[in-house]
């Protein structure tokens, strides 16, 4: 986080940059194409699109003045409003979303870590011998995960912060370098059509839970993870300001990584609903054919997988904030033992994509895979369930008085209708919304 010594400005693009970097990550490049495809397309992209602004933003608020106000991790910050009672368990849950979606995540970050060196070696394996090679994948994820742990144990984040400053801006543009070239391809003009043209009969409960699901997990929201970052916030930033322009950015960068994945995918005659494997099966093969695909190639995986670390170490941040708050845990083994932990469940994860028929095809879950099984209870369940609860503790138990306060100290025009808004919104909007889409999913009415 930057000093308050550097003044307004230059403090809020430290912190701007700082959640746009928890915030932006696979969830954007990986997440939001697979779960476009398996959801129909265009009608699904306007539903995320809804669900950002009207629950995602105003949850953003809440949780960045709820860490600022208390300067604390998620279980601490909620003590700090309310000493006693029931409601610190919705900091353990978000402590233990961020430690289940780490074990899955490090995984998926780590095949885009051997993705840098494929492209650039120019190595033949398919998606699948890559992903049904146990060893290889084993490496790739404890590698990453020591990298991770690396930055969040060694505090050497400032680094890295200033660096994702000079390279982030560059991931817009290689996206766009890979969408003209796709839409030179024969057939591409479909996938513009599946992306573009809504056909909202493919909805059903299941696609708005999902829907909700990636706006909260794309955001880094319903988890504390806003907290914990807003807990590192100077008093005078706004709040307001630096929280859309993260939130701008992110679904700029979504909005160009789905442009750059469906026309490829219908030029090459594949299914949109390839699931996880989605971005990893469909990319390489654009940069096998396009001009220059080695370098343009190397370096998108190598942009990914910076951009997944910096939202690793926010997942990882969490539950290492609270071993040292709460309990009082040394930061290295705090780390250490966060970093044991998710190895533990990514194992069944890695396994999850052929090595082990078991965890592909879990006979208790349909059919789906142990990972597909983790990424809809944690991603797409746990944090609206977190979210819906964080607005109804900011609303109804912090106060909108209070909450309105904090966020006024950096923004004095944040009295009056604009707080109202926020307000109407954070105390039944958020909470009812959730809820029933919630009930819905689960086949309630
Ligand atoms: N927002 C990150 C991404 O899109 O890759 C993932 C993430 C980070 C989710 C932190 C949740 C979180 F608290």
């Amino acid at each position: 986080m930057s000093s308050n010594s550097r003044g307004a400005w230059g403090s809020r693009f430290g912190f701007v940059l700082a959640a746009a970097g928890s915030a932006v990550g696979l969830g954007h490049i990986w997440r939001f194409p697979y779960v476009t495809g398996e959801n129909g397309g265009a009608a699904f992209v306007i539903l995320y699109i809804a669900c950002v602004f009207l629950i995602g933003v105003p949850i953003l608020f809440a949780e960045l003045s709820l860490g600022r106000h208390s300067h604390k991790n998620p279980v601490g910050a909620i003590k700090a409003i309310a000493p006693t009672g029931g409601w610190k368990y919705l900091g353990y849950l978000g402590v233990a979303t961020g430690l289940f979606i780490l074990s899955y995540y490090t995984l998926i970050a780590g095949w885009t870590f051997g993705y840098i060196f494929k492209t650039l070696l120019q190595n033949p394996l398919t998606f699948d011998e890559f992903s049904t090679n146990a060893p290889l994948n084993s490496l790739l994820y404890v590698v990453f995960l020591l990298m991770s742990i690396g930055v969040v144990y060694g505090g050497i984040r400032g680094g890295i912060e200033r660096w994702s400053k000079i390279l982030m801006p560059i991931l817009p543009v290689i996206l766009l370098f890979i969408i003209i070239y796709t839409l030179t391809l024969e057939g591409a003009m479909e996938g513009v059509r599946f992306y573009l043209r809504p056909d909202f009969s493919e909805i059903t409960g299941e696609t708005i839970m999902i829907a909700l699901g990636q706006a909260f997990f794309a955001n880094s929201l319903g988890m504390g993870a806003m907290i914990t970052y807003g807990s590192y916030l100077d008093k005078k930033e706004n709040i307001i300001a630096a929280g859309t322009t993260v939130v701008i950015f992110g679904i700029m960068i979504s909005f160009l990584a789905g442009f750059a994945i469906f026309p490829a995918v219908f030029a090459m005659g594949k299914s949109p609903a390839e699931g996880a494997a989605l971005v990893f099966v469909i990319l390489p093969e654009i940069f096998e054919m396009m001009p220059g695909g080695i370098l343009i190639g190397t370096l998108f995986f190598l942009l990914l997988a910076i951009a997944a670390l910096t939202s690793a170490i926010s997942l990882l941040e969490v539950p290492v904030a609270f071993l040292i708050d709460e309990r009082k845990v040394r930061r290295k083994v705090a780390t250490w033992l966060v970093g044991g932990v998710t190895l533990l469940f990514g194992i069944p994860s890695a396994l999850s994509f052929g090595a082990s028929d078991f965890f592909t095809h879990l006979p208790f879950w349909a059919g789906h895979s142990f990972f597909d099984l983790m990424d809809y209870i944690f991603g797409s369940v746990a944090l609206p369930l977190g979210g819906m609860m964080f607005s109804i503790f900011v609303a109804w138990r912090w106060g909108m008085f209070g909450a309105s306060k904090e966020v006024s100290l950096g923004n004095d025009k944040f009295i009056g209708i604009q707080s109202k808004v926020w307000g109407i919104i954070l105390k039944y909007i958020c909470p009812i919304v959730i809820l029933l889409v919630l009930l819905n999913s689960i086949e309630v009415f």
